[in-house]
């Protein structure tokens, strides 16, 4: 084989945190939103918190107010090119804990433009590329360091968002209640049996559908919405409708999350990314219990 990754990875403890990825390949669903604003209701209630920016646009980046095109410093696409050995000519000497920027209270990991190479920097390795995100995450026992590592993914449904799927071992599913998510969501769901099919990891867990954006006055969210619980099954969760919420645009244009701010129109957001954080907690430690 010639490759890879750390000859001792066997032996590092795999820790007790959780993976927690908000995808869905539609764009504009609000994934970047959540991942941002429960990321923060985690870490206000002491959770040790990780972010991982795994999407070329950079909007996670962004609201954390880091620029790597700018700055020209490394990302998450250096750190997985660094992990796999085949593609020492790539290698650049950096660190996680190099790259890692602390932001408050939550250290995320950013990403750049560059990852959208991603997929056709790894095309010619013989180590299995949709573990190299799983793989980075174990070699540097990312999990015994945090509690929670939130990912944040791509409008897509191509090898970064394979590889983030590998390394959850939870998933939220932000959408907009319309009918094209019905027949996205149906696609998604055959991405995760397909690597289900391969037997190579266990799939995470889907923790929760979020409907986003919705305008209660719109009758067809209504039915769109009911259409897609249908669809999902009885066993699905599904929670509460976030509403389309000018609050979110603004404390997103100032590059702050809902929490920072104490005025009364913003607590109903609050109690509803506390909410989303208390579905990734509780389900955390019912599977704590479990090992
Ligand atoms: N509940 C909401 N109320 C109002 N605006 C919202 C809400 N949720 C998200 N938005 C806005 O919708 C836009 C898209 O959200 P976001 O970037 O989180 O989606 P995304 O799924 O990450 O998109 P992409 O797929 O492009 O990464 C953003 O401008 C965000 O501020
Ligand atoms: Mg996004």
């Amino acid at each position: 084989m010639g490759i890879f990754f750390n000859k001792n990875k066997e032996k590092r403890p795999v820790g007790k945190g959780k993976v927690v990825s908000f995808l869905n390949q539609k764009g504009g669903v609000g994934k970047t939103t959540m991942a941002f604003n429960t990321a923060h209701a985690l870490a206000q209630d002491g959770s040790r918190v990780l972010c991982i920016d795994m999407d070329p646009q950079a909007n996670l980046s962004y609201l954390f107010d880091i620029d790597v095109s700018e700055t020209g410093a490394p990302s998450i696409f250096q750190l997985l090119v660094n992990s796999v050995r085949e593609l020492k000519a790539l290698h650049r000497p950096a660190l996680w804990t190099d790259v890692v920027c602390k932001v408050g209270n939550i250290d995320i990991i950013p990403a750049g433009q560059e990852l959208s190479g991603f997929e056709l920097t790894v095309s010619a390795i013989s180590a299995p590329r949709p573990l190299l995100l799983k793989k980075f995450i174990e070699i540097n026992a990312l999990k015994t360091v945090y509690d929670y590592i939130v990912i944040d993914g791509p409008p897509t449904l191509g090898l970064i968002v394979v590889n983030i799927l590998c390394a959850s071992d939870g998933a939220m599913v932000p959408f907009r209640p319309d009918e094209f998510s019905h027949k996205g969501l149906k696609h998604f769901y055959q991405v995760l049996e397909d690597i289900d099919d391969m037997g190579i990891v266990e799939i995470p867990e889907i923790l929760a559908h979020v409907p986003n954006l919705v305008d209660s006055r719109r009758k067809q969210e209504g039915t769109d919405l009911e259409r897609i619980s249908t669809t999902l099954g009885e066993e699905a969760t599904i929670v509460d409708p976030f509403l389309n919420r000018a609050q979110l645009v603004k404390s997103q244009a100032q590059k702050k999350s809902v929490f920072d701010y104490s005025s009364k129109e913003f607590l109903p957001l609050q109690s509803k990314f506390s909410e989303m954080a208390t579905i990734i907690t509780d389900w955390s430690k019912e599977h704590r219990s479990e090992c």
